[in-house]
C-alpha cells in the first residue's frame, strides 16, 4: 500500500507510538484520581506529554496544553468560548467545516476572506479589509486540508494583536510540518489534532490555550472537588472525565519523535515530495494539478483532477491498486468553493515523514496507467 492520505491522519507512525499506547493500557491508570503508582505514572506521562507540546510550540506554561479528542473538539470549545450569535467573524476562504459547522450553529454574522488560492498577499488584504470593516473574532487555518495552502498566518496574527481582535488558529495540517510559535502568534487558541502531523493515535488532540476558555464539557477533574462549577484553572477546566491516557502515552512518543527528527527537516521532506508529485501529475495529459508556482506556499498536500473522470470513482480505482488517497469534498466545501472545485470535488494526495520518492514515483505510474485505460 503507498499511502497518501496523511491529511486526514497518519497511518505510519514511529514505532513506539503503538508500543507505548499497548503498554499504557495495562499499566497506567487515571492521572490526578489517586496517589497509587498506576495513577501517579499516568500523571508523569500526561505532564510529559503537555511539556512536549509546549517545548515544540513555544510555550512558556505546559499547563495551557490541553487534552482534547481531535481538532474538531479543540476548535468547539475556541470558537463557543469567543463567539455568540450575531457575533461578526472573519475566517479564510479554506476553513474546513470543524470550523464552518460551529459557526454555523451559533449563528454568528459570516465575513469570508477568501483571498485566492497560493495567492498570500490577496488572502491578507482580504483579512485586512474585513478587519478593518470590525470583527469580534477571526480564525483562520493554517494550511488547507485540500490543497496544501499555507495561509501567511503570522501577518494574519499580527493584524489581530494591531486591532486587538481575538484569533483562532487551525493548525489541523501543519502541526508537526510546519514551525508554529504559540507565544510569537499571540493567539487565543491553537487547535490541532495529535493523530495527524504529531503521529499520536487517533482519538487525540490539543488545544493551545491563550486565554480562560469556555467549558464544553462539564464533569470531575479529580480537583476542587467540593464545587459544583468547574475550576478555573488549566488543564482541569477543559479536561473533565477520563483521559484517554493510553492515547496521550502514544502522542508523548509522536511528540518526542519530532523533537528528534525536527519539524523543519519534516516539512522540508515533505515540500520536497509534494514538488515532484505535482511536476509528475502535470506531465501526464490529462491531468489538472493545484500546485503552487512557489513551493513555498504549498505543505505536504495536492488536490488534482483527471478530465472527463469522476474523483470519487478515480479514487476508488487507485484505491484497488494499492494507492490511498482521498477523494471527494473532504469536509471543506468552502475551500473547494474558493478554488472553483464545488461541483467536482478533488482527488488529494498528501504525504508525512514516513513516505519516499520511490512510492512518489510508483503513485505516478498508478495514475499514468489509470489514465490510459477507460
Ligand atoms: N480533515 C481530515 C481530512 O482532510 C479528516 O481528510
Amino acid at each position: 500500500m503507498i499511502y497518501l492520505d496523511s491529511a486526514a491522519t497518519t497511518l505510519q507512525k514511529p514505532a513506539a507510538v503503538a508500543s507505548a499506547s499497548a503498554w499504557a493500557i495495562s499499566h497506567l491508570a487515571s492521572p490526578g484520581r489517586g496517589g497509587h503508582r498506576p495513577a501517579m505514572a499516568a500523571a508523569e506521562t500526561a505532564f510529559a506529554c503537555r511539556e512536549a507540546a509546549a517545548r515544540l510550540f513555544h510555550m512558556d506554561d505546559p499547563e495551557q496544553v490541553v487534552f482534547t479528542f481531535n481538532a474538531t473538539h479543540s476548535l468547539n470549545i475556541a470558537i463557543k468560548t469567543l463567539a455568540r450569535p450575531g457575533s461578526r467573524v472573519v475566517i479564510s476562504g479554506y476553513e474546513h467545516n470543524a470550523v464552518t459547522r460551529p459557526l454555523h450553529t451559533l449563528g454568528v454574522d459570516l465575513r469570508v476572506a477568501r483571498g485566492g488560492l497560493f495567492d498570500q498577499r490577496a488572502v491578507l488584504g482580504d483579512f485586512r479589509r474585513e478587519l478593518d470593516r470590525g470583527v469580534d473574532l477571526a480564525v483562520c487555518t493554517h494550511v488547507s486540508n485540500v490543497f496544501g495552502f499555507i495561509l501567511p498566518i503570522e501577518e494574519i496574527a499580527g493584524l489581530c494583536r494591531e486591532r486587538g481582535v481575538p484569533l483562532i488558529v487551525d493548525a489541523s495540517q501543519s502541526a508537526g510540518c510546519i514551525p508554529l510559535d504559540f507565544t510569537a502568534l499571540g493567539a487565543a487558541f491553537i487547535a490541532m489534532p495529535g493523530h495527524k502531523g504529531l503521529y499520536g493515535p487517533q482519538g487525540t488532540g490539543l488545544l493551545l490555550c491563550g486565554m480562560r476558555p469556555a467549558t464544553l464539557l462539564e464533569g470531575g477533574t479529580g480537583s476542587e472537588s467540593r464545587r459544583q462549577s468547574m475550576p478555573e484553572f488549566l488543564p482541569d477546566r477543559l479536561e473533565a472525565g477520563t483521559h484517554n491516557i493510553a492515547g496521550i502515552a502514544g502522542l508523548l512518543e509522536g511528540l518526542r519523535f519530532l523533537e528528534r527528527r525536527r519539524v523543519e527537516r519534516i516539512g522540508a521532506q515533505e515540500s520536497e515530495l509534494i514538488c515532484r508529485i505535482g511536476r509528475g501529475l502535470r506531465s501526464i495529459p490529462g491531468t489538472e494539478v493545484f500546485q503552487a508556482g512557489d513551493p513555498a506556499v504549498q505543505a505536504g498536500v495536492l488536490s488534482f483532477r483527471m478530465e472527463g473522470r469522476d474523483c470519487e470513482t478515480v479514487g476508488e480505482a487507485l484505491g484497488s491498486r494499492g494507492v490511498a488517497v482521498r477523494a471527494g469534498l473532504h469536509c471543506a466545501p468552502l475551500a473547494h468553493e474558493s478554488a472553483g472545485t464545488l461541483e467536482t470535488g478533488t482527488l488529494r494526495a498528501s504525504v508525512s515523514a514516513f513516505n519516499t520518492r520511490r512510492e512518489a514515483d510508483q503513485f505516478l505510474q498508478v495514475v499514468k496507467t489509470l489514465s490510459n485505460t477507460n
